[in-house]
């Protein structure tokens, strides 16, 4: 037998992750990964709801399977993801695409071996979504594909209900890993060589507010995981402004092992909007955090989420927007047009905002952050990162490198350097969107 599978994954890392998950559970069944559609024999969506972009695309990329599901009709077909929890997808997907012969959710994605080996023998329509978890179960084969990054799940779920925001709806309640088993996973993949460790939770600051014991929190679990042996990095995300502590930004001003690198989303600038957005901070206290990172964590590298045109937004409320990403100069800004998400409280609002002006928003913010980005590329000569060194280009006879946040340090090569050894450099150079470093001794 020499089956294959391609897995499409959409999303955010927690996603990337879990399809590293299914990955594991086709490897384990003798499946070997392929990347080209006509020589799969199970082909997995991994999907997303965030915004209606997001399912529009995906339906797209279902769509197209049509004609290779005619030649081919021993094709196994599955979704899953978040999708497939919001209210009624499931029967509009097989509806559409009546193709589909599989479809479960995220609370069930560790039973997939089972549905395929299910639906292997009897060839019948399999559709499984679970309203909420049972439990985190730690025993899942995991096959990782991200380079020397390895993902850690330390929470599933959100608690926060911003207003916008169909997660909590599709991803259920805040869960909390036991400490003890994302320690010993930790200290697991550092023994195997990976060079990062990304924490992953959709609100990593409230991590163990769920859990009955005082030490439980997530200072405790970055600085145990930052202090741990080896030649690692560790990182995390998403941060939620109203839970990232002082006790977090001190772990991470003092931990070297602790990547100085922080997503931190404001959403908006405009207190009206952040109320309504059910933020649960203001303007000046997100402006307070990032004083006290910038103040700790010298040349901490900040970025942000945005949304434009959320139901209300006056032009007034975009110009905080914009005038509060100008003011902090973000190193990265992801910005969003507003998406109505059925069932979500803003979604029911007054005053939804026309396509055109959000458009012209976004454009103004996503050129402001470009310009910012220049800026900062140009004031970066002098300053000190610590990079990994990924590849030697011979033809150039230099060496290409990664600082914590993933920009690319050129390296001209005067002493031999190890590949993925860290190394701290101080930049030298600018050139048209390329920086070069060289390395500190
Ligand atoms: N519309 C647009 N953007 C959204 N996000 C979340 N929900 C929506 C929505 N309904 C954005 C937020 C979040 C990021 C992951 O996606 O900015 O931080
Ligand atoms: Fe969505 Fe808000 Fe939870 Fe983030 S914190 S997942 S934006 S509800």
């Amino acid at each position: 037998m020499d089956k294959k599978y391609l897995i499409k994954t959409y999303g955010c890392q927690m996603n990337v992750h879990e399809s590293e998950k299914l990955a594991g559970m086709l490897q384990s069944l003798g499946y070997t990964e392929t990347d080209i559609d006509k020589d799969a024999d199970v082909i997995v969506f991994n999907t997303c709801c965030i915004r209606d972009g997001a399912e529009q695309k995906i339906y797209a990329h279902i769509g197209a399977l049509k004609s290779l599901k005619k030649t081919n009709p021993n094709l196994v077909i599955a979704i899953c993801g978040c999708m497939t929890q919001v209210k009624n997808r499931p029967e509009t997907i097989k509806k559409k695409f009546p193709f589909v012969n599989i479809i479960f959710g995220t609370h069930n994605i560790n039973k997939f071996k089972n549905y395929l080996i299910e639906f292997n023998s009897n060839h019948q329509y399999i559709c499984d979504i679970w309203d909420e978890a049972k439990g985190i179960d730690e025993h899942i084969d995991m096959y990782r594909t991200s380079g020397k990054n390895a993902w850690v799940n330390i929470s599933y779920g959100c608690n926060n209900f911003c207003t916008y925001c169909i997660v909590p709806y599709v991803r259920g309640r805040e869960r909390s890993r036991d400490f003890d088993d994302i320690i010993k996973e930790c200290k697991e993949l550092i023994a195997d060589g990976y060079k990062y460790i990304t924490l992953l939770g959709q609100n990593v600051n409230s991590y163990g507010n769920d859990i009955n014991d005082d030490n439980i929190t997530f200072a405790n679990l970055l600085r145990t995981v930052a202090t741990l042996e080896g030649d690692f990095v560790v990182k995390f995300m998403t941060s939620h402004p109203k839970d990232l502590n002082s006790d977090v930004i001190d772990v991470i001003a003092s931990e070297p092992k602790l990547a100085k690198v922080i997503h931190l989303p404001i959403q908006s600038g405009s207190n009206k909007v952040l109320k309504d957005m059910n933020r649960n901070y203001t303007r000046e206290k997100y402006l307070a955090k990032i004083e006290e990172i910038r103040a700790k964590i010298p040349n901490c590298y900040i970025s942000t989420d945005i949304i434009v045109g959320f139901p209300g937004e006056t032009d007034e409320d975009f110009l905080d927007t914009y005038n509060i990403v100008n003011q902090i100069r973000y190193d990265g800004v992801f910005a969003f047009m507003y998406s109505k998400r059925d069932g979500t409280i803003a979604a029911a609002m007054d005053n939804q905002i026309d396509i055109k002006i959000k458009r012209e928003r976004v454009n103004k913010l996503l050129q402001l952050s470009k310009d910012i980005t220049k800026q900062l590329n140009q004031e970066s000569i002098g300053k000190q990162y610590r990079i990994i060194v990924d590849s030697f280009d011979d033809a150039k006879n230099e060496y290409i490198g990664y600082t914590d946040s993933g920009k690319t340090i050129i390296v001209k090569k005067i002493d031999e350097l190890t590949i993925n050894n860290f190394y701290n450099v101080t930049i030298t150079e600018y050139t048209k969107n390329k920086l070069y470093g060289v390395i500190r001794r």
